[in-house]
């Protein structure tokens, strides 16, 4: 007898999340950590961002004793912003319901995209410490605050509230959540939360950020929680700008008629003016005339289309060519912002910023914006590969980095050509830090969980150009630290083996003193001339460099980005360069660049010696000068 079939069931979009939060970023003890805190980051920042605020967020991640999963330690997350709050009647879908948003598939450059992220941490409290998200928040127009606990129901896909109450809150508005979850804390390397914090504030300049992290050590030598604070340097909120249309080069067939659907009882030809971009009247006709496109189905309804009617209209726009799709509605960092937050990341001796022109990579808007940082610290091994920082819409990525377009980006380009050690087809080595922002309203992550972008061979390209704008400027930088140091090395042998020289040879030949002094002045002349070959050089960097000042209007301090805006540049090869200059070249330099520069840009966080410059050392070095400039001096 045939077997009956087997019976269909339908379960519900909680139900398969729960079964598969490994694709969502809970498939480790750490990662659920990072997880967990960087999709309620998310959220505040853009929360606060959509409602003009600068935000200020804090967050708590503490270990509360041993976690109920093998090898897992119980944790604590809280983060806390001051952004509007959520209406205590969105509390349960905000996170207790999966694919409940208000930013899907706007089109806009946020960071949260999908409605799963802060439901998946619920969900992930709820597993592993049976408690769902303790939430308190506030809007503006609400007394009190409301204070609850919100779970997910796993069969409907619905968000309860347990213990809601109402109490005071010292905050005019904002939201509080916390999660109680197995987890493990990493403070340190690619993964760690330190990495995770440090690049947060980098692309966020205008995010004031505290955090306790058990980082110190208490009496009894057990971890202790420290509060950190980064202040924002810079006020300014940015401007998410307006959502563009999709383009319908960019769907599926799937997608198109999906689409269709939200625009209700409409003509197809006001559906594919209205609802995508680049269709104009003229696309109406090209349908018609090249694309084979009966007019009876642009003055249809859209609800009263058939498939093959969808399928059709979806072949002949598919075959018609369009305008790429606008680049209005990404966003960037901007050089002069990411060049202020760079001196978070630690002290740096010399960074560059490029932001390109806003692209179209595969019918996407897309904008990519590179920062190259030299570490102070030189005790990191040269040997070692330079640090990336990845984001994607702001948010840092973390794991999974050989699939991700920009790490492929970075390994293509010749970083020898730049100065830097680079094995083949592999990361630069040195202590840099090569951080690369790709922001779009649809990047195309390599997964759900949002941790790789995809490589496509048209975004590699347009990050290539970016690094290779970012390394020309590095290389730059470089081989004049080269010759500063060359120049440096030459006037210190100058002055240490001169006078010897003249006293041994008056010595060897028994020389009478007036023999011994011509001898003198006969060395000095030669090594005058070499010391004037020195000035010399130092004469041209000098009148390159105050060309260049009187260009940027005398300031010193603006000059004219990648993409021709002016920007006010704290740290950059040209400020260094008096920086490495003066060290490298004794008084006159020193006088000449006090003079200029007032000693130092404004607010440049690079402040230390070049690499290799020595004359900082407590011996004043004695410079043999020529008698016109001695002259000067003396007059000076
Ligand atoms: N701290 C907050 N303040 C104000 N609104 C919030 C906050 N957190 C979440 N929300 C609201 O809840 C919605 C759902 O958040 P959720 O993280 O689930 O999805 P998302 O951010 O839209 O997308 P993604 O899944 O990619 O993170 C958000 O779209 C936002 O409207
Ligand atoms: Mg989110």
């Amino acid at each position: 007898m045939a077997k009956a079939s087997a019976k269909i069931t339908t379960s519900s979009t909680a139900e398969y999340f729960s079964k598969n939060l490994q694709q969502v970023g809970f498939s480790s003890s750490v990662k659920a950590v990072l997880t967990t805190l960087k999709e309620a980051v998310d959220n505040a920042l853009d929360a606060c961002e959509e409602h003009d605020i600068l935000p200020e967020v804090e967050i708590w991640v503490e270990k509360l004793g041993s976690g109920s999963l093998k090898n897992s330690d119980k944790i604590r997350i809280r983060v806390l912003d001051n952004g509007p709050g959520i209406d205590p009647e969105d509390i349960p879908k905000v996170f207790g319901e999966y694919l409940a948003s208000s930013k899907f598939g706007r089109g806009r450059c946020s960071r949260g995209q999908q409605g799963i992220g802060i439901s998946a941490a619920t969900t992930w409290a709820q597993l592993t410490n049976a408690t769902g998200a303790r939430v308190v928040s506030k809007t503006k127009n609400m007394r009190k605050a409301v204070s609850c606990v919100v779970e997910v129901d796993i069969k409907n896909n619905r968000g309860n509230l347990k213990v809601k109450e109402t109490i005071d809150w010292d905050r005019p508005n904002g939201t509080s959540v916390e999660f109680v979850i197995d987890g493990r804390i990493q403070l340190n390397g690619e993964a760690g939360l330190l990495n995770y914090l440090s690049g947060t504030t980098l692309v966020n300049p205008h995010l004031t950020l505290h955090y306790n992290l058990p980082t110190a050590t208490n009496e009894e030598g057990a971890k202790a929680m420290e509060r950190t604070t980064v202040e924002r340097v810079s006020n300014v909120i940015p401007a998410i700008p307006d959502a563009t249309e999709p383009h319908p080069h960019t769907m599926k067939l799937g997608e198109f008629i999906a689409h269709s659907h939200l625009f209700g009882r409409v003509k197809v030809s006001a559906w594919l003016k209205k609802g995508f971009s680049r269709v104009h009247e003229g696309t109406l006709k090209e349908l018609v005339t090249i694309g084979g496109v009966k007019k009876g189905v642009l003055d249809k309804n859209v609800d009263a289309m058939n498939e093959t009617e969808f399928k059709d209209l979806f072949t002949a726009i598919q075959n018609i060519p369009l305008m790429a799709p606008s680049t209005k509605s990404v966003l960037s960092i901007g050089e002069e912002a990411l060049s202020k937050s760079i001196g978070r990341l630690g002290a740096v001796d010399f960074f560059s910023v490029v932001t390109r022109k806003p692209t179209i990579c595969d019918f996407k808007p897309v904008e990519v914006e590179v920062a190259i940082a030299r570490l102070e610290d030189k005790s990191i091994e040269s040997e070692s590969s330079v640090q990336v920082l990845r984001f994607a819409n702001r948010v840092p990525l973390q794991f999974d980095k050989a699939a991700c377009a920009i790490v492929q980006a970075i390994q293509t380009v010749n970083w020898r050509a730049y100065g830097l050690g680079q094995p083949k087809d592999a990361l630069p080595l040195g202590p840099y830090i090569v951080a690369v922002s790709v922001v779009s309203p649809f990047i195309k992550f390599k997964n759900a969980s949002k941790e790789t972008v995809d490589a496509s061979d048209e975004l590699v390209e347009e990050i290539r150009r970016a690094l290779i704008q970012a390394g020309q400027r590095l290389s730059k930088h470089i081989r004049r630290e080269h010759k500063a140091n060359e120049l440096e090395e030459k006037i210190r042998h100058i002055e240490q083996f001169g006078p010897i020289l003249v006293e041994g040879l008056a010595r060897i030949t028994q020389a009478p003193d007036s023999r011994k002094k011509k001898a003198e002045e006969g060395l000095l002349k030669l090594l005058g001339r070499e010391a004037r070959d020195a000035e010399a050089q130092l004469k041209d960097a000098e009148s390159v460099l105050s060309a260049h000042q009187a260009k940027t209007k005398g300031a010193g301090t603006v000059v004219e980005g990648s993409d021709g805006v002016p920007v006010t540049i704290e740290a950059d090869d040209d400020v260094i360069d008096v920086d490495t200059l003066v060290k490298g070249t004794g008084k006159e330099a020193a006088k000449k660049a006090s003079k200029s520069s007032g000693g130092s840009a404004k607010g440049a966080p690079a402040k230390a010696p070049a690499k290799g410059a020595k004359a900082s050392s407590g011996k004043k070095p004695k410079i043999i000068v020529s008698k016109k400039e001695k002259s000067k001096q003396a007059e000076a």
